[in-house]
């Protein structure tokens, strides 16, 4: 844990003292104001704010006038505590260190939803359990209050719960402290949590860990998650009211408040992003025209690497920053500590950013969307903030860079090294080859190459680590074959590194673009019983509700056949690979690869390289030429919990094989391999390929 600062503790506040207003803003510019400061009263209200609404409400103003409007307060109250600038105020339960109220200059009421209970508003939230055993929610409720910085820039306070042996089995077993900071003239307020279990502490598991906050239903109703993705979203009654589908995330809008809506799907899922796309998202309300985003300037503190898939924003309102979590991946990215393994790790600081338009201003909703954009830019800009006042947030003079350039090696594709253009390259801990994308107790650290494969990776937290990276263009990954030990200040160029990617043989044939995604296959167009209009374009159809049933629709008694040389993996290779409805029954399904080969090495041996985008406790069986074959070739077994299909993700986890095909197997003319996905207990369970290639034996070309 951190060092204790003393400081800090002499500041503490406890809770048990009656009202107090810590202000920053001097006696004497209050008393020059005609502001009374109450340190008395006990319940009442503290006067800043019943004179709010009289304040001028923009920093501009104020400022012409003295310069000292500017202000920032603290005010502790028994069972809340508040952080005030001049622009936001947000009110905390105290001791507990829930969010129960945003608000924004003079605008009336809460930017969170009132109506909710003042513990399901804003707040920090786990789901913890024993591995292998259920898992109980937890919102964090804190049991001690302190006050860690205060001086006219900063606010920082603290809310704590320490773990004992007599809360085994009750309370998560990790210490807990969540900080809340503002900022002089910052339009929101930061928020972290550290997390830090001791030595000797019983297993746990923790499912997810998020921030969630439910906004004003009055408020908001227009959600942004990129340029494209933004729209007019149901109601939390709409949904209520709506018929739940195959999974109860999705539901149809039976009789939603907006007619122009019945008929459409709405679901959580359909508005997830890459870990490495969730810098900012939100909601913005037209009257009054404000937005409230929830900004992330690092995804250092994200489990599973820059293309781990998670939830953002969705009906409600809600709007989460999410940390840990098994969507798109399953129960592997769910941390797990052994018996006595001690963990320390600090999730966020993330910015909850309000701003606001002039009401005369037509397009609210664009003019909103760009500043938060230029707000997330700024962020990135100071990132890694200097103000955190925990000595677990390394400051940047305590972080390190590394720089290289990426090569890729395929004497079969090019004579000379390929420059590794737009390739993945990160820092994670250390691990097997490819082992980033089930990582979740550490920090990553990714960037993405330049045209020549060059990187540099800025900001990275002392500490081991492995380099790994990935190349669209390019099947499997790779892990850098040294260890990379980071200290404060320190900047290592690894000069070229060379990737070797599989390959055995020249290709014989290949289906798809390896980049860990099924997007470039024959995602179906949307069944119009079950759409979002938001999603009408083809590159967003694999967020509609119900694509994947439209396989039994469009093979209804054959299974997909591909043959090479005339099928076009653009039209004829459907995105999912799932079992077929048949009546009330769900049967196997499989797939043909027919292929014609003139001269075969029959002594030789050709490679099947299968990259799979994602895997749902489904098997993949492969047989050559022989579709009847008692025992097939190879199989995956059973694998894969990342659900993709059913949340409308394109791709989950990734997966690499290699399947030795006997040139014996072959024969000159034509050849048929057979893909059969054999579990069926579910609509949902299948795979997405990313890639397939059949390679013939080593050529001299290498
Ligand atoms: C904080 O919220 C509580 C509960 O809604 C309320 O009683 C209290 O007055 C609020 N404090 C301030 C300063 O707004
Ligand atoms: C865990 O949850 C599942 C699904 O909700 C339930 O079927 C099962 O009985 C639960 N198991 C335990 C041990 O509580
Ligand atoms: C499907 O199941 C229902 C109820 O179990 C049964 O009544 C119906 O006959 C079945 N239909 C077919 C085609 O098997």
């Amino acid at each position: 844990m951190k060092k204790t600062n003393y400081s800090s503790m002499l500041q503490s506040i406890t809770a048990v003292l009656s009202i107090l207003l810590l202000s920053i803003t001097s006696v004497e510019s209050l008393l020059a104001k005609n502001i009374q400061v109450n340190v008395a009263a006990s319940g009442g209200l503290d006067t800043t704010l019943r004179h709010r609404k009289a304040r001028p409400s923009s920093r501009g103003d104020a400022t012409a006038i003295d310069g000292s409007n500017s202000k920032l307060q603290l005010l502790v109250q028994e069972r809340h505590v508040v952080l005030e600038n001049s622009i936001v105020r947000v009110n905390l339960s105290n001791p507990e260190g829930l969010i129960t109220a945003i608000q924004y200059k003079d605008i009336d009421g809460n930017l969170l939803d009132h109506g909710s209970a003042e513990d399901s508003r804003g707040y920090w939230d786990v789901v913890w359990g024993e591995p292998r055993k259920n898992g109980t929610m937890d919102k964090l409720r804190t049991t001690t209050f302190k006050v860690i910085v205060q001086n006219e820039n900063q606010i920082e306070v603290s809310f704590t719960r320490i773990w004992d042996t007599s809360l085994k089995g009750k309370v998560m077993p990790v210490n807990v402290d969540k900080r809340y900071i503002m900022l002089k003239d910052s339009s929101g307020f930061y928020t972290y949590a550290i997390f830090d279990r001791l030595k000797g502490w019983p297993e746990l598991s923790i499912g997810e860990a998020r921030i969630a906050f439910k906004l004003s239903e009055e408020k908001f109703h227009h959600m942004t998650i990129t340029d494209a993705r933004q729209r007019e979203m149901p109601t939390y009654q709409d949904r209520q009211k709506g018929q739940p589908l195959a999974y109860p995330e999705a539901v149809l809008l039976t009789d939603p408040v907006n007619p122009a809506q019945k008929g459409e799907v709405d679901d959580k899922y359909q508005y997830s992003t890459e870990n490495k796309d969730t810098g900012v998202h939100g909601w913005i309300s037209v009257n009054p025209p404000i937005g409230l985003w929830m900004i992330a300037a690092s995804n250092e503190f994200r489990a599973g690497g820059p293309n781990k898939q998670d939830l953002t924003s969705h009906t409600g309102p809600i709007s989460l920053a999410m940390f840990i979590s098994s969507h798109y991946s399953g129960e592997d990215l769910a941390p797990k500590f052994e018996n006595g393994e001690p963990w320390n790790k600090v999730f966020g600081p993330v910015f909850v950013y309000v701003n606001s338009a002039p009401e005369a201003k037509k397009d609210v909703f664009t003019t909103l969307w760009e500043d938060a954009k230029v707000q997330l830019a700024k962020e990135i800009k100071s990132w890694p903030y200097s103000f955190p006042a925990s000595d677990d947030f390394p400051a940047s003079d305590q972080r390190g860079t590394v720089t290289g350039s990426l090569l890729v090696r395929d004497r079969y594709v090019n004579k000379r090294d390929i420059a590794g253009k737009s390739a993945y390259v990160g820092l994670a801990p250390p691990g097997d080859v490819g082992s980033w994308q089930r990582e979740c107790k550490g920090y990553q650290f990714w960037t993405t190459a330049n045209a020549d494969g060059s990187f540099s990776i800025q900001n990275v937290r002392a500490g081991e680590y492995n380099l790994f990276a990935w190349v669209p263009g390019f099947i499997g990954d790779f892990k850098h074959s040294t260890m990379i030990k980071i200290s404060p200040g320190s900047k290592q160029n690894l000069g070229k590194l060379v990737y070797e990617p599989p390959r055995a043989g020249p290709t014989v044939w290949e289906i798809g673009f390896p980049d860990r995604s099924a997007a470039e296959f024959r995602v179906p167009e949307p069944n119009k019983k079950f759409m979002n209009k938001l999603y009408a374009n083809r590159e967003d159809w694999f967020r509609q509700y119900g694509t994947w049933e439209r396989y039994s629709e469009m093979y209804p008694t054959r299974d997909l056949v591909y043959t090479v040389g005339v099928s076009q993996y653009q039209r004829d290779w459907f995105y999912a690979h799932v079992p077929r409805k048949l009546g009330n029954k769900s049967v196997p399904t499989t797939w043909s690869i027919v292929f014609e080969i003139k001269k075969i090495l029959p002594s030789g041996t050709y490679k099947l390289r299968l990259a799979l985008a994602s895997a749902t406790y489904a098997e993949l069986q492969v047989r050559v030429n022989d579709q009847k074959a008692a025992k097939p070739l190879f199989t995956t077994g059973r694998i894969g919990k990342d659900n993709a299909i059913a949340r409308h993700g394109i791709h989950g986890l990734y997966w690499l094989y290699t399947v030795d095909v006997p040139g014996i197997l072959l024969r000159p003319g034509q050849n048929t391999i057979f893909l059969t996905q054999t579990r069926t207990s579910s609509a949902f369970y299948g795979f997405m390929y990313d890639y397939i290639r059949l390679e013939g034996p080593p050529s001299n070309v290498a």
